[in-house]
């Protein structure tokens, strides 16, 4: 069956030595019925020649972006834009950095830079370029862009060395192609959830307010996973620096009553994870006007209980089918977490030490203990997204076998 009838497919073909295996991609593709443009870089021209990428695509090859020829006849933006799908393969350690910071300084990073169109990238490279801190950093940050990346194979590669870093087979990086054309819509299509996440604000008067060392990276990392899982994701989230992930719906908010409110307003939803650091208390009379220290007395504020955001939840007649919480502690830390399970009324809790030598307020790392209803899991030191994938992975099959 032709599953690529007509779709338009704009290969890049980067500088390693698997760009080989793009010639046999061309024709896998092509046997589906997909039609195939071909950029060339100048590193990939270096393993296999235009000639026969022209040959297997039947098309010109596009390889120099200051070419006037390829620019009067067709121009990069053009070209970008009549495809369906950018597929980058192989996706190069330079390439994907490239990608990654925006740079474009020939035709294929011109064109990845200018198009509006989905992209997938098939990343190839030695273990060690593939397992560095800089490589990963790339990675994430296209995901969070969007790029579908296909994660390379575990095996011998080409130079000698044995570990990730493998092209995948032809077959497989065509299989992700047509599950990106079926409409591939991830395993929580269909399923709304609720992240809270960073810190509240409590004002005190009207420049003064108390508030957490929370940066609401962890909850940010889970919603851009839950949207990448297909979720629709309500992100309510109180002040942060941070970029929205995509496909996340975000709500702001400042104190931990306008977050109770949002949350409230915006149910149902099938899975909530409460991992905003919400204050306890707020000041019970908020002075309208700048308190002036004139004079000279101390002051005597009075807290007032804030309404728990989780606790809510879980109490709701619209109460989510899984409720999960954080726990952050500075000691006791599982003993704690466990009490604040059954308390709580959530179905799991994630526990945290986020005393300060851990560095994990603040921090791109995590390591976390994981308590369900059947047991507990410790959780390796890892990085907040990483956390996050392996955290809405297992939601993922939980909400799968309990329907
Ligand atoms: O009670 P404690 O603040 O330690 O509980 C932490 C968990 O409860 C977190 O999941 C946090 O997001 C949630 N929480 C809440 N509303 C509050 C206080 C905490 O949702 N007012």
């Amino acid at each position: 069956m032709a599953e690529l009838k007509n779709k338009r497919i704009l290969m890049i073909i980067g500088g390693g030595i698997a760009a080989y295996k793009a010639l046999e991609l061309i024709r896998r593709l092509k046997d589906q019925g997909a039609r195939v443009r071909a950029i060339l870089t100048g590193g990939g021209a270096q393993f296999i020649t235009p000639l026969s990428v022209a040959s297997l695509t039947g098309e010109k090859v596009f390889s120099d972006l200051f070419s006037l020829t390829d620019e009067t006849e067709m121009g990069h933006i053009r070209l970008s834009r009549e495809a369906d799908l950018l597929l980058v393969v192989p996706a190069t350690a330079n390439l994907l950095a490239k990608m990654a910071h925006g740079i474009a300084d020939d035709l294929a990073s011109t064109t990845l830079l200018a198009t509006n169109k989905p992209v997938m990238a098939a990343p190839a490279m030695n273990v060690e370029m593939w397992a560095k801190p800089s490589t990963m950093r790339n990675i994430r940050q296209l995901r969070q862009d969007g790029v579908m990346i296909i994660e390379p194979a575990e095996g011998e590669l080409a130079c000698g060395e044995v570990g990730v870093g493998r092209l995948p087979e032809v077959d497989v990086i065509r299989d992700h192609v047509i599950r990106h054309f079926k409409g591939h819509k991830g395993r929580l299509h269909g399923l709304r959830a609720l992240v809270t996440a960073g810190p509240t604000h409590e004002p005190i008067d009207p420049v003064r307010y108390i508030a957490n060392r929370s940066s609401g990276k962890q909850g940010y990392a889970i919603a851009g996973a839950f949207a990448r899982f297909g979720a629709e994701t309500v992100l309510v989230s109180g002040p942060t620096h941070l970029e929205t992930p995509q496909g996340v719906d975000r709500i702001d908010v400042e104190t931990a009553r306008e977050m109770w409110r949002a949350v409230q307003k915006n149910l149902p939803y099938d899975v909530a994870v409460c991992s905003a650091a919400v204050s306890d208390w707020g000041i019970d009379q908020q002075a309208g006007q700048k308190i002036k220290k004139e004079s000279g007395a101390d002051q005597v504020m009075t807290f007032k209980q804030n309404p728990d955001i989780l606790a809510d939840l879980a109490l709701s007649n619209r109460r989510p089918r899984l409720v999960i919480g954080f726990a952050a502690e500075t000691e006791n830390l599982l003993e704690n977490a466990r009490e604040k399970r059954l308390r709580k009324n959530c179905d799991w809790i994630i526990a945290n030490d986020v005393s300060a030598a851990t560095g994990i307020m603040g921090g791109n790392e995590n390591t976390v203990h994981v308590i369900t209803g059947d047991g507990e899991e410790a959780w390796p030191k890892a990085s907040k997204e990483d956390v996050a994938l392996r955290l809405v992975e297992k939601i993922a099959g939980h909400l799968e076998s309990n329907p």
